[in-house]
């Protein structure tokens, strides 16, 4: 951060202080939409990084009952990604997407340009692979932007470090920014959760979290094809790589890590694991097939984590946790809806056996988590109320990338050891371009590097 640290005018400072047509004229410079009297309530989105989850993102932003929005500018690497998600905002939000071609931006430095088109106190989304989540973020908060970030937010200590940092710094400047780990948003989740602390089911003793399903994404990749750099192959397939998501591992476990640590209100301090590759065939990709992890928490209660991509097995996706006096089910299939529930007994279960078990059950979940976390942010920006989930996002994805660092070193790794590592995966990705080498190199196999636990002590 450059720029000396001052408050962010909010959006009702500004509107207090200056009237309609003085703000208008201030932003004549920027690139923007004319603020036309009457629509100055409305919140300007720019959205960097157009695939599938910032599609997503952008749809629920724009249908928020929270007051009015609109896209006014989009940015990504691939033309086509930008395309295909303008054309289907188009369809689902015609009216709320204003996003001229001079408006649409492709290269590594698009997301200036897209955020230098809104105004201190609009939202800007940053959806791209977590890799560039600190380099955006950066630039945001040097806009006065508020913002919306995905999940992970960090894919090592380094970055965890930066972006902890960051956090404090958009404190300061009193911008708002919500964090994609939706299920915290989970009304269900919520009530669950004041019942577990109200001691419906004694005092937590384990916790276990399961996603274990056929390969998904870009789990596994096949040798770069001709036609594609090697730093865009390895963006577009960034599940893939280490360094642009934290792997499979990152990307796809926190969530369930994440809401299991809720309920249980604390974070492990360390963690051991073990995993491994089984049918990998021609696959050039550093995942494991499979990560079995023991988080501990400082009161020596445990968290066991299974992760499987892998065909023909047994499919589990849920967070489940056990009291001394019953059990929980967190979440049962998937992330939303939750079925969360308690039960008087050990069975932490959804099925049909155990209904007779039941001592809570959440009522209807007509609440989408992925739209929640919008009301609470746009709220939050408009009612000028302080919201700033950068902390608890990086702390997520440190203990996340804690369990991945065990499982791929093989040794018992410490929260004050993940987050103090000296392994930075990419350094300098703020300073990439379209003809850069990328941040990893295959060897004369083509293959790149995979952990080796045990051998290595960094992760490759
Ligand atoms: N909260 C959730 O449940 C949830 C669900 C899905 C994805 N996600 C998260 O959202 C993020 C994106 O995932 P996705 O599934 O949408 O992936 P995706 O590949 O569909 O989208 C990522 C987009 O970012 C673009 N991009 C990559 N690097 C860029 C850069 N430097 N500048 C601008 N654009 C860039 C890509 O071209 C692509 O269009 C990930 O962090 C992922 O973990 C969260």
């Amino acid at each position: 951060m450059t720029d000396t640290p001052k408050r962010n005018p909010t959006r009702r400072d500004v509107m207090k202080t200056t009237g309609k047509v003085a703000v208008a004229s201030a932003l004549a410079s920027l690139a923007v939409p004319h603020v036309h009297a009457g629509e100055n309530n409305t919140i300007q989105i720019a959205l960097v990084g157009c695939g599938g989850r910032g599609t997503g993102a952008a749809e629920d932003a724009l249908s928020s009952k929270s007051g009015p929005t609109k896209l006014v500018a989009m940015a990504d690497v691939f033309p086509n990604r930008l395309k295909d998600s303008h054309e289907t905002l188009k369809r689902a939000k015609n009216k709320q997407v204003e996003v001229p071609d001079n408006r649409k931006f492709i290269d590594f430095d698009a997301y200036k340009q897209a955020m230098d088109c809104l105004r201190p106190g609009d939202v800007v989304i940053l959806t791209t692979p977590p890799a560039f989540r600190w380099v955006h973020f950066t630039y945001a908060i040097q806009k006065g932007l508020n913002v919306f970030m995905e999940k992970p937010i960090t894919v090592d200590g380094p970055s965890t470090r930066r972006m902890l940092k960051l956090g404090e710094e958009a404190k300061k400047r009193n911008l708002k920014v919500g964090v994609g780990l939706m299920c915290r948003h989970c009304p269900a989740r919520g009530e669950l959760f004041k019942k577990i602390k109200d001691g419906m089911i004694g005092d937590l003793t384990l916790l276990r979290a399961y996603r274990q399903h056929n390969p998904v994404a870009f789990f596994a990749s096949q040798p770069k094809p001709n036609g594609i750099s090697e730093l865009l192959y390895q963006i577009q397939r960034f599940h893939s790589f280490l360094w642009a998501s934290g792997g499979c591992f990152s990307d796809f476990y926190i969530h369930n890590i994440d809401e299991c640590c809720w309920m249980k209100d604390a974070w492990p301090v360390e963690a051991r694991a073990a995993g491994g590759r089984h049918y990998r065939e021609n696959s050039i990709d550093q995942n494991f097939d499979v990560y079995s992890v023991e988080y501990t928490f400082g009161d020596g209660t445990k968290l066991l984590l299974e992760g499987r991509c892998m065909n023909g097995c047994d499919q589990q996706f849920a967070s489940l946790a056990h009291g001394t006096k019953g059990s929980a089910v967190i979440s049962s299939n998937s992330h939303w809806p939750s079925s969360c529930r308690l039960l008087k007994n050990q069975h932490a279960s959804t099925s049909k056996k155990y209904t007779k078990d039941i001592i809570w059950k959440c009522g209807p979940e007509n609440a989408n988590p992925y739209r929640v976390e919008w009301d609470h942010l746009l709220e939050a920006i408009r009612q000028d109320k302080p919201y700033n989930e950068v902390e608890r996002g990086a702390q997520a994805s440190l203990v996340t990338a804690m369990g991945r660092m065990a499982a791929h070193t093989g040794q018992v790794v410490s929260y004050d050891q993940a987050l103090n590592s000296d392994q930075e995966f990419a350094p300098e990705l703020d300073k990439l371009k379209m003809d850069s080498p990328a941040p990893l190199l295959a060897g004369s196999d083509g293959k790149y590097p995979v952990p080796q636990p045990g051998r290595k002590k960094h992760e490759y």
